[in-house]
């Protein structure tokens, strides 16, 4: 059904030659706090004008510290996921299985990452920062959808995160090198889920009427929603642990001004440029009449 060249034994070789641990990306090193973390199209800070430069780079650290925080979140359901998928050919084919096992493992290890990366922010930036909790109430919402949508949700994470790291992160150099590692790390095992989403994707649409494909999209566009809702709170938290780290307190005017700039970009982070990466709405289109529209509309109406 989908247009790919991927193989489970290709996927497979490629994790096992480039295996690497949570160490082999910290190797003993803190963050250096002089420094910004994301790059501008991840952080928008540079045109809010209420903030001076300084301010500028501790929202920008404070949301580094959040963008790893929500990649531990969302990545929660997909342990479940990939090995209830694993699951429904269990003795079957065993690179297959092999494959999503370490699928699934290396989900974990992401996991550990980002959890020591907030744990590292924390200790280091001089006051504490509010993160959202429900990691596990999120993961129920998502797994409560079809299967083809938590896929398609996955696959548009996984696609996305690649494109923040190659097109923003990799040549950067003037970003903190411990927090572009992490990334650089995470980006080696997403450039192969990203492929093994589609081969998941292909063998759970085959079994589904175009009906239940075009309902798996409206699910996403839900789950979607909710991800921009958990945005949003985390929006307000990155507000007040700034009005802490600055030691001052913000008008209203000035508030709103930080919540526009903040809300559009933690927008195209986490949704629209998920929604509009090439690979993702390939597959879309192939599976779906309507959902091209859909995602479309959807990604104009979260950019305004
Ligand atoms: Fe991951
Ligand atoms: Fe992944």
């Amino acid at each position: 059904m989908l247009t790919h060249d991927y193989t489970y034994t290709n996927l497979l070789d490629r994790s096992v030659n480039n295996a690497w641990t949570v160490e082999d990306c910290y190797q003993g090193r803190d963050f250096d706090f002089t420094k910004s973390f994301l790059p501008e199209r991840i952080a928008g800070v540079r045109d809010i004008a209420c903030l001076n430069d300084d301010e500028r780079r501790k929202l920008n650290q404070i949301r580094g510290n959040s963008y790893c925080h929500i990649f531990g979140f969302v990545e929660e359901y997909i342990v479940p996921m990939v090995l209830a998928n694993a699951g429904r050919d269990i003795y079957g084919d065993e690179t297959r299985l092999w494959s999503l096992l370490r699928f699934a493992e290396e989900e974990l290890k992401h996991q550990e990452l980002m959890r020591r990366a907030c744990e590292q922010f924390e200790n280091g930036f001089g006051s504490h920062c509010g993160l959202i909790a429900g990691r596990e109430a999120v993961a129920d919402v998502v797994l409560g959808k079809s299967p083809l949508a938590a896929l398609l949700l996955t696959s548009m994470i996984e696609w996305f995160t690649q494109l923040h790291y190659v097109e923003h992160v990799r040549d950067s150099e003037e970003l903190d090198g411990l927090f572009r590692d992490i990334l650089r790390f995470h980006w080696i095992d997403e450039s192969r889920h990203a492929r093994l989403d589609t081969l998941l994707i292909d063998e759970v649409a085959a079994d589904l009427t175009p009906d239940e494909r075009e309902r798996a999209v409206d699910q996403l566009l839900e789950l979607g929603g909710a991800v921009d809702g958990l945005l949003a709170q985390q929006l307000e938290l990155d507000i007040e642990a700034l009005a802490v780290s600055a030691e001052r307190s913000f008008s209203d005017p000035e508030k709103s001004e930080i919540r526009h700039a903040q809300q559009r970009a933690y927008r195209w982070t986490f949704l629209v440029s998920g929604l509009e990466h090439p690979k993702f709405a390939r597959i879309v289109g192939e599976l779906t009449e309507a959902g091209p529209g859909k995602i479309t509309a959807a990604a104009q109406a979260l950019s305004t």
